[in-house]
């Protein structure tokens, strides 16, 4: 997510910003820059990197005079992280700057139309068509430019704006993005959170969709889109400031997995347009699709395993033979490859080494691969062949939540496709699954409800020797994700196993209370399942079932249940692994473990 600072007031605009935008930093981003009124016209200073080459160019801003300015960090979405691509950005004639958090969804058509109008680009952003936008509106009156903008544009954005010619205000506007407003005696201020601006003030105001407020030094004025004046309330903050960056949970891993609905959401509503996939960067035509013969999977690490769940989903929805690989073996393997074989390498940070290393070696074959990727810019996002991102934001935690929950997203979606493309998939299934898509962000929603149950669940495991994780199919995918979240964070030892494995060697380890995870969401291997857990309930184990709603039988076989909501029996990983994360996460926080920051991990190992 990009981060917003801006301010109006008493004291010079940049140090104040800067150190705002240093308080976001936690944001994730790769671009910094800034737009600061210094009474004759708008000066700005932009670059790639950390926040600090920014603080060096402008020197803690000191080199920036003004009392009025907006400031901003990218996290890359629409083209790589560049100077030219960061924000602030302005119209040709530098009189209105603009700092913009959120996807702006019909830019390319807004972008043409202005181009025939006469107007020149120099970025790949969406954000620039706002600015150019802002300047065909604007005839003298700032208020009435951005409301016909408001209504012009598609998609979600918090938007900061300043015009050289009403120094004396800044605006700052919503939708969906969030975006908040602050008074103090010092002036007033916009950020995308409350971090960037506690230091100054803890009186708040949390902006709505489709507001506009107008800040000047000692007055704020709200609008709605029709620029009729509203009342706002302000908040008092009572966070701490490191709470604060958390938005107020104990970890960011938390925050994060809170984040999921809203990832889910933010996919579905890029992707899923007038009842169709539509995943825009991909740049693979329906022959592209038809054409794939074979499709490799490579990762690791949890991005392993929502391949593994990408396998049993692509082949049975698209009918088209899958292999899945540890990236670090893959490599080394010298596999069988057909021309017409598609890799898809599926890495969060698009930095892991063995991932990057893989990906080398089929370009060396002159095999084609696309990357799932979530960091836009990044190494194996630059290097595929084909893209497709998740959008999760920046992940901060090391243990994964809401980029794995997106990347089983991106692999539903691109099964979908290409069950479409290949005709094996029915329009009405098609339909019915987009339907079912639809309903997971809620689904997701109800399932983190339940987190004080398995926190008390949890708490009765944090001395547990070992702990294991059995599934059939695709509840064996997720069975892999839950014991990895469990042991990288809690250092519990556990393992996942096929359910129809244990009794080759592995149930030799069952002892008397020890915990066995169930996952059974898939109806027709229900019994088989409860056989297995019965298998190890024989043998002293204590059992926890996850498994759909209505499937009361388990209760007469497991000790504890949780039940996830219904939804297509291609998607239950979705449902299935948040009561695995939160189980998992409770565990570490009862045994007092650093739950973001766990022994020995890196948050992208870039090393072999
Ligand atoms: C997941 O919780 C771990 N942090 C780790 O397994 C991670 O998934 C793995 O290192 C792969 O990282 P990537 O997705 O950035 O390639």
């Amino acid at each position: 997510m990009c981060g917003i600072v801006g301010y109006i007031g008493k004291s010079q605009a940049a140090p104040i910003i800067l150190d705002g935008l240093e308080k976001l930093e936690y944001r994730g981003y790769d671009s910094a820059g800034i737009a600061v009124y210094d009474g004759q016209q708008i000066n700005m200073k932009k670059s790639v990197g950390r926040l600090k080459a920014l603080v060096e160019l402008t020197h803690g801003g000191a080199m920036m005079p003004g009392n009025l300015g907006i400031g901003h960090t990218r996290w890359a979405t629409h083209g790589a992280p560049t100077d030219v691509n960061s924000h602030p950005h302005l119209n040709s004639k530098e009189t209105i700057a603009v700092v913009h958090n959120g996807i702006i969804e019909n830019y390319i058509k807004l972008r043409k139309k202005l181009e025939n109008k006469g107007y020149l680009f120099v970025s790949e952003t969406d954000t620039e068509v706002l600015a150019h936008l802002l300047d065909y509106y604007y005839k003298g009156n700032p208020l009435e430019a951005i409301t016909k903008v408001m209504h012009r544009v598609e998609g979600s954005y918090a938007l900061g704006v300043i015009f050289a010619e009403h120094p004396d205000r800044i605006f700052a506007v919503r939708k969906a993005s969030p975006l908040i407003v602050g008074k103090s005696d010092e002036g007033c201020f916009i950020a995308s959170d409350v971090p960037a601006i506690l230091k100054y003030t803890r009186n708040v105001y949390f902006m709505e969709n489709q507001e506009v407020a107008c800040l000047k030094a000692d007055e704020l004025t709200f609008y709605s889109v029709d620029e009729e004046v509203i009342q706002k309330e302000p908040v008092t903050i009572e966070w701490d400031a490191k709470a604060a960056e958390k938005g107020g949970y104990e970890h960011y891993m938390l925050k994060e997995m809170y984040e999921q609905p809203k990832v889910l959401e933010e996919t579905i509503r890029k992707c899923i347009i007038d009842d169709d996939i539509i995943i825009e960067e991909l740049k693979m035509s329906e022959e592209d699709f038809r054409k794939i013969s074979k499709i490799y999977i490579v990762a690791c690490g949890s991005s392993y395993h929502a391949g593994v769940t990408g396998k049993y989903v692509i082949e049975n929805i698209a009918r088209v033979p899958v292999e899945v690989d540890l990236a670090s073996e893959f490599r080394y393997r010298n596999p069988i490859i057909d021309e017409n074989a598609l890799v898809i390498v599926i890495s969060q940070s698009g930095e892991t080494a063995d991932s990057l290393a893989a990906m080398a070696d089929m370009h060396a074959k002159g095999v084609k691969v696309m990357g799932i990727v979530n960091v836009v810019g990044s190494s194996i996002a630059r290097d595929a062949d084909y893209i497709m991102y998740t959008w999760a934001g920046p992940e901060i935690a090391v243990a994964t939540t809401k980029a794995y929950s997106a990347q089983l997203m991106a692999l539903y979606l691109f099964a979908m496709k290409l069950g479409k493309a290949k005709s094996v998939l029915a329009q009405e299934e098609f339909r019915q699954m987009l339907e079912d898509m639809k309903l997971l962000p809620q689904q997701v929603e109800f399932l983190l409800s339940n987190q004080r149950k398995i926190q008390k669940f949890a708490n009765r495991y944090i001395a547990a020797k070992s702990i294991f994780f059995i599934g059939r199919g695709i509840d064996y995918a997720i069975s892999l994700e839950g014991s990895l979240k469990l042991k990288e964070i809690s250092y519990i030892h556990s393992e996942a196993y096929a359910a129809g494995e244990l009794k080759h060697g592995t149930i030799s380890l069952i002892e008397d209370g020890t915990l066995v995870a169930c996952v059974s969401t898939q109806e027709d291997l229900y019994q088989k399942t409860i056989s297995n857990m019965v298998e190890v309930k024989a043998r002293g184990a204590f059992v926890l079932a996850v498994t759909n709603e209505g499937n009361y039988e388990m209760q007469k076989e497991a000790d504890y249940v949780i039940y996830i909501p219904k939804t297509n029996r291609y998607f239950t990983n979705t449902l299935a692994i948040i009561p695995l994360q939160l189980f998992g996460y409770y565990v570490a926080v009862g045994k007092g473990c650093d739950v973001d920051k766990p022994r020995n991990l890196a948050k992208s190992v870039t090393v072999e």
